[in-house]
């Protein structure tokens, strides 16, 4: 419930103004940048890893799944700006609720290496063509503090941050189809974690 101190009443100017959309629904939010979550200072269990996304309307709806799938951080190497409107509505305010790093794709390699000396587990989702050595995503042991990997909409994954994870997972699919959405396929991936804990004693 949002504290009474803190609303104002906006004239249609105002919002109008503020507002990135035609039809604005009316309220808007303003908070200073540091307000926005900032990672625990225990290590994560479960870190979404985004290698270089570039379609806004991916990024946010990635971002509200991972929010219901209970990711604790989300890394992005490069990519699209998780603040820019597109983003933040797509997400539902998933991206104001994550602590999201954002870093150059040179840094993700080393905070990966890092991760996994801490008993992160690395996996990487690949599309069923390039899945030598991938496993159905649900034979993956998801209960193990996690790093889930996703390539961009183009390229995919960097071939260094492939060869870097220890698991590689994929969605079995139709050849009729060259890959899924990245959206798609990550709220599938995401999702397995919780159902694979749902179905555990004491879960
Ligand atoms: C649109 S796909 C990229 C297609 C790209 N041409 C390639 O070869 O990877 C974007 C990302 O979504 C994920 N993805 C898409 N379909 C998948 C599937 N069937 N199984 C696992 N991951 C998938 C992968 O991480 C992939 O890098």
């Amino acid at each position: 419930m949002p504290d009474p101190g803190r609303l104002r009443i906006a004239s249609p100017e105002v919002l109008a103004a503020a507002a990135t959309t035609g039809h604005p629904d009316g309220v808007l939010l303003t908070l200073a940048a540091d307000d926005l979550p900032a990672p625990a200072a225990t290590p994560p269990d479960f870190v979404l890893v985004l290698d270089r996304l570039q379609d806004p309307g991916n990024l946010g709806t990635l971002l509200r799944t991972a929010l219901a799938a209970g990711v604790e951080q989300v890394w992005l190497a490069e990519g699209a700006d998780p603040m820019q409107p597109k983003v933040l509505r797509a997400s539902s305010g998933a991206a104001l609720a994550l602590p999201i790093e954002r870093m150059a794709a040179t840094d993700l390699p080393g905070r990966l290496a890092a991760a996994r000396e801490r008993g992160m587990q690395l996996v990487a989702a690949v599309v069923p063509e390039a899945a030598v050595a991938a496993q159905p995503y649900w034979e993956l042991d998801w209960g193990r503090p996690t790093a889930l990997l996703l390539g961009n909409e183009g390229a995919g994954l960097a071939p260094e941050l492939a060869e870097l994870a220890d698991r590689r997972v994929t969605i079995p699919h139709s050849p009729a189809v060259e890959s899924l959405n990245v959206a798609a396929a990550a709220a599938l991936l995401l999702l397995e974690r919780p159902r694979q804990a749902h179905g555990r004693p004491g879960a």
